[in-house]
């Protein structure tokens, strides 16, 4: 049995004081939620004050990025064994928006797989295809490869702290959410090319989550595919009550 993973990906949102309401109302709202993984990704800025204010509670922490060096000059950069001193547990890794604005490609998304590993932190590594890349029948092919780049040389070992996030960039802030059926398609789909990988165990262990315009009233019928295993929220995670109705989804 997978364990579900809900995480909030805040993107570019939040002040401190902002971020520090928001998981106050969460601790209160998701006390009693122990049977899954409910993740907060906050901006680095904010990622100090939310360990401290989550400590002891059931929320736990992830950031947004990472750099794949240990130190060095690397100006505006931040290393996995920071994010891992500061108190995170996971980090996102090769999201679309990444992708597109800033110059992510399938290389430095295995370079920063590798980072976050080696430092114990679980990478969370996004694949998906665009609308175009989708309309022309390619989608299969693109997460192919943003996973066969992206996952490269990992160790058997490695392969079983992987977590994948498929988030269709043409479902990412628009209100469209890819249907049940067509998410499902994907994952099932990316479950066999991780086995085809890293073999049928870790396949069977993988952690696959669905992000795109996830909101209250839509997650059930997501997490009631037999290959979604969490979602990975991006405006909805920004409020309160939204975030918690997903996370008891
Ligand atoms: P939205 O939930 O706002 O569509 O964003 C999804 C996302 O990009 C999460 O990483």
């Amino acid at each position: 049995m997978r364990r579900p993973i809900i995480a909030g990906n805040w993107k570019m949102y939040k002040t401190l004081s902002e971020s520090l309401e928001l998981v106050e109302n969460l601790k209160l709202s998701c006390s009693s939620v122990s049977d899954r993984d409910i993740v907060v990704c906050p901006p680095f800025m904010a990622l100090a004050v939310v360990a401290q204010a989550i400590k002891k509670s059931v929320l736990k922490l992830g950031a947004q990025n990472l750099h794949w060096e240990k130190e060095g000059a690397f100006t505006g950069e931040v290393s996995a064994k920071m994010l891992a001193d500061v108190g995170c547990a996971f980090v996102i890794i090769g999201h679309s928006e990444r992708r597109q604005y800033f110059g992510e490609t399938d290389d430095t998304v295995n370079k920063r797989t590798k980072a976050a590993l080696a430092a114990g932190l679980t990478p969370i590594v996004c694949v998906g295809e665009t609308l175009s890349e989708r309309e022309a029948n390619r989608a299969f092919e693109v997460i192919e490869r943003q996973m066969k780049n992206g996952l490269a040389n990992l160790s058997v070992e490695e392969s079983q702290k992987i977590v994948i996030a498929y988030e269709p960039v043409w479902a990412i802030g628009t209100g469209k959410t890819a249907s049940p059926e067509q998410a499902e398609e994907v994952h099932r789909f990316i479950r066999e090319k991780f086995s085809a990988l890293y073999g049928a165990s870790a396949a069977a262990g993988l952690r696959i989550l669905y992000g795109g315009s996830v909101k209250p009233d839509n997650v059930k019928s997501l997490m009631a595919q037999g290959d979604i295993d969490g979602a990975l929220v991006g405006g909805a995670s920004l409020k309160a009550d939204d975030f918690a109705k997903i996370v008891k989804y």
